[in-house]
């Protein structure tokens, strides 16, 4: 994860006001391992630009940021090469990126370049000899990159991977950059004309399809207020990038076979045997389980090993053990645990793998944790198991219930680490409890989180924001050989399960959407789940992941794992008419059960804020699209 930052100008004096203070801190705590500034200006040119690049030192040589090539070309990346171009494992993917910038003679040639890269992305890249400025993000916005654009045209333009809140009245309301496409403004052009015009590159897919009517129905203009002088068109050309993944597969079953299958009222492991006795059926979870795990392949190896004497973990007496380089957003949920059972076959075994587990606090359980003695389970809030048959399979041990901070997910997240001890004994699995009290959270909500959520700002924003921001810090407490410690996660890579329920129709949403509209509707949501991702949730995650100097990584958005569960008709995939616990992420759950995994295949999906009881804490009134009124204060 890195930051970068431009700020363009067209004055003489290059402005620098937005990297005072508080945005600077937020970009250096993106990239802690190397700073850099660089500016371009002259009288001539009629405009200023300021680079920069903070740096997140993750592969090959440590590369500081902007790089200028010989042509005066600079560049800024924050992403991932996964594919597409070649990276040999001790290259650093910023250099092969400006490199075959630099070579890049036309319009085309750079759409071309980035319609072919894989991985997530956000870019600024100038081309000194035709003054323009290119930027973007990658197709599934995996990557955060904001703009703004100043009321007064001497100021212009900043773009910024995350940036402060400023106390109001002010000047710099924020956006997310649309990951529509790419971006480029011809800088001498707008000195001259005094307009700021952006041409913009969109996605196409090869047929007709939501991603493509999107980007022609829906306007850019439209969605953001853009001062006067600001206006944003098509290429003349017509020229677009090639988006990286096939459309969703809308077929309709034209038979009542498909239509519906015995429904049941619990989920059981026979209905996934049932699933997987069809042959054809289980050579689709076979293609699932390859494709996905070679997604997590890519994304768990070439890293530097966290030898960083200033990432020292806090139990000093084990510094000696070898350290965790990639850790897991980790509810014991059916994604979580793919990942951690996939992520298992490509880490050394000598290395341990983090499980970061975050829970909150009950409300009013405080008191009762100390006193917990004959407390029967009656009395405990029923909303501390959405589903309660699944409290039985769980075999939770007496009294358990009664800690505070046993939220469901700390519940299934022991009973997945059992399950991965299981299959892989000889793991060190660093099961990670995050325990989080209400004092800290809005402690930290007020230093950190609330500038990384913006500029998204609903109630649901701020209790993801929070939940993944302590989940991905990573310090909590393990438990080896019985003795409870301190431990810091310091592995670098965070993997998350993001993108998985908007596939494979995982949210309570998706099951309404089919009680009313039967599959027609389901697929027509799914369809457009995946095109609104970057602007829901992929930025904010990027924001909120990067500020502890971790990466965020994303094997369900892995563009061969999209294209593969996008070419499959919906009844392959998923099955409503079934439970709670199978019907949702049907084909996943037969993956899991594939991978020898047991009672975590089938655990019905729950949404993290109610999963980890952030939901819960503060006002349990207010609904997840309201505005968060708690983000808008900030500390002095
Ligand atoms: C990576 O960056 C270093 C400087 O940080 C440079 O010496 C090296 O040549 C680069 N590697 C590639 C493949 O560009
Ligand atoms: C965290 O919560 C767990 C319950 O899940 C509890 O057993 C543990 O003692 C708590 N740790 C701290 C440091 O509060
Ligand atoms: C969609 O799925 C149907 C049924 O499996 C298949 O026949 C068709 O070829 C698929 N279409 C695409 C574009 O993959």
């Amino acid at each position: 994860m890195c930051g970068i930052c431009c700020i363009l100008s067209f004055s003489v004096q290059p402005c620098i006001d937005v990297l005072k203070g508080a945005t600077l801190h937020c970009l250096k705590r993106r990239g802690p391992d190397s700073s850099h500034l660089l500016i371009k200006s002259g009288n001539d040119l009629g405009y200023q630009c300021l680079f920069l690049g903070q740096v997140l030192h993750l592969r090959g040589l440590l590369t500081p940021q902007p790089i200028e090539d010989k042509s005066s070309n600079i560049f800024l990346w924050n992403g991932e090469l996964f594919g597409g171009v070649h990276v040999e494992s001790m290259d650093n993917d910023t250099q092969v990126m400006l490199h075959h910038l630099s070579s890049c003679n036309s319009e085309s040639d750079i759409l071309s370049l980035f319609s072919t890269i894989q991985g997530p992305w956000a870019f600024i890249y100038y081309q000194a000899t035709t003054h323009c400025l290119w930027f973007g993000r990658d197709f599934f916005g995996r990557r955060s990159l904001l703009w703004h654009f100043s009321s007064d045209l001497e100021k212009a333009f900043c773009l910024t991977s995350v940036s402060a809140l400023v106390p109001e009245p002010n000047n710099y309301l924020w956006q997310e950059v649309p990951a529509f496409g790419i971006f480029r403004i011809d800088l001498k052009a707008c000195a001259a004309s005094k307009q700021v015009l952006l041409t913009w590159y969109p996605w196409k897919s090869a047929t007709t399809d939501y991603i493509t009517k999107d980007i022609s129905q829906g306007n850019v203009d439209e969605m953001t207020a853009f001062p006067k002088f600001v206006s944003v068109v098509r290429s003349e050309t017509g020229l677009c990038l090639t988006a990286p993944v096939v459309p969703l597969n809308r077929t309709l079953p034209s038979s009542a076979e498909h239509q519906c299958t015995v429904s049941t009222t619990k989920a059981t492991a026979q209905d996934l045997q049932i699933f997987l006795s069809d042959k054809h059926r289980k050579k689709l979870v076979h293609q699932l389980i390859e494709v996905l795990d070679k997604a997590v392949k890519k994304r768990v190896k070439c890293l530097p090993q966290c030898t960083d004497p200033s990432r020292t973990p806090m139990q000093a007496p084990k510094s000696l053990e070898r350290r965790a380089n990639i850790a897991i957003l980790f509810s014991g949920g059916i994604d979580s645990m793919l990942l951690a059972v996939l992520a298992n076959r490509h880490i050394p075994l000598k290395e341990p793998i983090d499980l970061l587990n975050v829970a909150f606090i009950m409300k009013g359980q405080n008191q009762q944790t100390g006193s917990g003695k004959t407390q029967s389970r009656q009395k405990l809030p029923s909303e501390l198991l959405t589903c309660p048959e699944h409290s039985e399979t769980l075999d939770i041990p007496n009294g358990a219930l009664f800690s505070s901070f046993n939220v469901p997910d700390r519940i299934t997240g022991r009973a997945g680490l059992k399950e991965l001890e299981a299959i892989s004994p000889s793991r060190t699995w660093n099961f990670v409890e995050i325990n989080v009290t209400l004092e800290e959270l809005k402690e930290m909500r007020q230093q950190h989180i609330n500038h990384l959520v913006q500029p998204l700002d609903t109630v649901l924003d701020d209790s993801i924001g929070c939940a993944v921001w302590f989940a991905s810090r990573g310090i909590g407490v393990t438990n080896s050989n019985g003795e409870r410690q301190p431990f810091t996660s310091m592995a670098k890579v965070v993997l998350t399960g993001m993108g998985a329920d908007e596939q494979l129709a995982g949210y309570s949403r998706h099951r309404i959407r089919f009680n009313a509209r039967g599959l027609e509707g389901l697929v027509e949501e799914l369809g457009m789940e995946l095109g609104r991702i970057s602007s829901r949730n992929l930025g904010r995650d990027d924001r909120i992941i990067g500020d502890h100097g971790k990466e965020a990584r994303f094997p369900f958005l892995d563009e061969d794992v999209v294209s593969f569960l996008n070419s499959l008709p919906i009844w392959d995939k998923v099955d409503l008419t079934q439970p709670r616990g199978i019907g949702e992420k049907l084909i996943l759950r037969a993956a899991a059960k594939e991978l020898g995994l047991t009672t975590s295949a089938l655990l019905p999906k729950r949404a993290m804020q109610f999963g980890c009881r952030i939901a819960k804490l503060e006002n349990s009134n207010e609904k997840a699209s309201d505005k968060c009124k708690r983000l808008h204060s900030i500390s002095t």
